[in-house]
């Protein structure tokens, strides 16, 4: 942590920096940026400032929260985005927060067809603006397909940080790793706090420090991202979208299910959580709440494919 603060102050006084362009973008023109695994974000009012693991200020995405005015529409509302998700019932004390969201999946049998659709099936946090719309969402996810810079007609893990207002996704990447995951394969991912930190980048205010990504043997084959966020984690949940589906076809043929998914916070497990699902007809997924209960929460997507 004391190098990590150092590199920042010297990021502070960094006089140039290069802002990044799109590494591609997706068939809906949403853009797509990489980064090395182990950068950071760190949301801070109205923007998300992107930093390399060495300090670097590497981009800054500008009225992330949708503030930037102009009168648009605050949020441009994909018709293929689907979530299942609980508010986190957190105090109002600054150490009342979001301790961990852990959980694991099966890898499900693939789609069948492959015509270039992109599936997020993101698990983690959303951050919300002062008016409640989604202003950022970090987390893990299994992927099927790809961009030109990362994934294909396979599966792999990924690790990104979406900003809606911006139509734009932050994602991380190792070097030389395609991320791929394996039919079958039994993966576990994480969202964890590692402190709460008084103030960084000179900034007086309370930040809390998230690490999000893959636990278990094959945890270092994937990357990670950490997270500085002036705002308690709001929302845990699940966020899929979907793009360029055109057939049942192009769907996981299996369900993809989510077992032995824990929500703590520092005080302890919640009593209980308010699941809530919305948009599972627009994004064509069956979202159940096997069980809700903070300690054992099983969720199960079904895909157009399994009825037929
Ligand atoms: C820090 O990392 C960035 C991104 O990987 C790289 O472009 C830059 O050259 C690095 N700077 C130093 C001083 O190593
Ligand atoms: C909250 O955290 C601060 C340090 O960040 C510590 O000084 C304080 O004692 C903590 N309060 C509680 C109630 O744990
Ligand atoms: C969640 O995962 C993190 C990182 O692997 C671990 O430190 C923590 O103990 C886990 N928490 C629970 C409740 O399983
Ligand atoms: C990635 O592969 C290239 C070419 O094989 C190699 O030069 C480089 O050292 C590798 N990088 C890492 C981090 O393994
Ligand atoms: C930081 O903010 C707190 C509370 O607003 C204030 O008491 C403290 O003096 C401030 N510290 C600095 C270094 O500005």
């Amino acid at each position: 942590m004391m190098r990590f603060l150092q590199v920042f102050a010297a990021a502070l006084v960094a006089t140039v920096v290069s802002a990044l362009e799109p590494t591609a973008y997706t068939a809906s023109g949403k853009a797509i940026y990489t980064t090395p695994s182990g950068s950071r974000i760190v949301k801070h009012g109205s923007n998300v400032n992107l930093y390399a693991p060495n300090g670097t200020l590497l981009h800054v995405f500008e009225n992330a929260d949708g503030s930037g005015g102009g009168g648009g529409p605050l949020r441009r509302q994909s018709t293929s985005v689907g979530q299942i998700f609980a508010p986190l019932p957190v105090g109002t004390g600054a150490n009342d927060t979001l301790q961990s969201f852990n959980g694991t999946f099966v890898v499900p049998p693939p789609p069948t067809t492959f015509e270039s659709q992109l599936m997020f099936f993101g698990f983690g946090y959303t951050d919300l603006t002062d008016t409640g719309e989604v202003y950022t969402f970090t987390g893990v996810a299994l992927q099927y397909g790809g961009s030109n810079v990362q994934g294909g007609s396979f599966y792999s893990g990924a690790i990104f940080a979406e900003i809606p207002v911006l139509d734009t996704y932050i994602l991380a990447s190792l070097p030389n790793s395609t991320e791929q995951l394996n039919i079958g394969d039994t993966v576990s991912v994480y969202v964890a706090l590692q402190g709460i930190l008084d103030g960084i980048l000179g900034i007086n205010d309370t930040f809390y420090e998230y690490f999000t990504g893959f636990s278990g043997p094959n945890g270092d084959q994937f990357p990670t991202l950490q997270s500085y966020d002036e705002d308690k984690p709001q929302i845990v949940g699940w966020r899929v979208e979907v793009e360029g589906a055109e057939q049942p076809s192009d769907y996981p043929t299996g369900p993809l299910v989510f077992k032995d998914v824990t929500v703590e916070l520092t005080t302890g497990f919640p009593s209980e959580l308010n699941w809530e699902i919305e948009g599972d007809s627009a994004a064509d997924i069956d979202f159940e709440v096997v069980n809700g209960d903070p300690t054992d929460v099983e969720i199960k997507m079904t895909f157009p494919d399994a009825s037929s």
